[in-house]
């Protein structure tokens, strides 16, 4: 639906007809209590250096971050898969670099959705090579099915889901819907 069509109707963009509710916002929050309760526990008596990848894990990041009492810095990557049309071929282009080295420190890597795990994969090679006393990931959302890196291992996930492209919560489609309070299933891709 365009902004045009959408004024005219009176459709939102988060009452999008065209987006069913996979998760919404309350099933997101009490997920991520429970995830920030299991890091403060797990990570207790250390100091943590947590690392969005952006852009998708920038909403995600902010919340987990606020369930998590523990004495923290934060930092930021931004890298690009190289896709071969859609698919991953698990080469990324760092965009924006860490501001801080982690050598000696615990990292808890942040992304939004781990699918086929090779642009991760190669994300944690990169960081395992500089040093961090330990490097662990979080992942609010894992899709197992498509995943070629079998070997991954997403330390914390917030939801399994199934093989379907999901919006909302950080994560988008062409750039858009990652305002969406909720993670979302375009029903018809074609009248996005
Ligand atoms: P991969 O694990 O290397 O295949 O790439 C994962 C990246 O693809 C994620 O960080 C997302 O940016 C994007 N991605 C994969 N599945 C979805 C989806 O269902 N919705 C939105 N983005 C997705
Ligand atoms: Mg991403």
């Amino acid at each position: 639906m365009t902004a045009e069509s959408m004024k005219q109707t009176g459709v939102t963009e988060f009452t999008n007809p065209n987006l069913s509710v996979l998760y919404s916002a309350e099933e997101i929050r009490s997920r991520i209590a429970e995830l920030g309760e299991q890091i403060t526990s797990d990570y207790q008596g250390h100091d943590l250096v947590v690392v969005g990848v952006l852009k998708g894990s920038c909403v995600f990041m902010a919340d987990l971050m606020r369930a998590i009492d523990l004495p923290m810095t934060i930092d930021f990557m931004a890298v690009s898969s190289y896709k071969d049309g859609t698919v991953s071929t698990g080469d990324v282009e760092i965009l924006k670099d860490l501001s801080n080295p982690i050598r000696g420190k615990d990292v808890l890597v942040v992304e939004d959705i781990v699918d086929t795990g090779l642009t991760l994969t190669r994300l944690l090679e990169i960081l395992g090579s500089r040093g961090a006393a330990s490097i662990r990931l979080a992942s609010f959302l894992d899709k197992p099915e498509p995943r070629i890196n079998k070997e991954l291992k997403v330390d914390y996930t917030g939801f399994v889901i199934p093989n379907e492209f999901v919006v909302g919560y950080g994560l988008d489609a062409a750039g858009r819907y990652r305002n969406l309070p909720f993670i979302g299933v375009v029903k018809n891709p074609a009248e996005a």
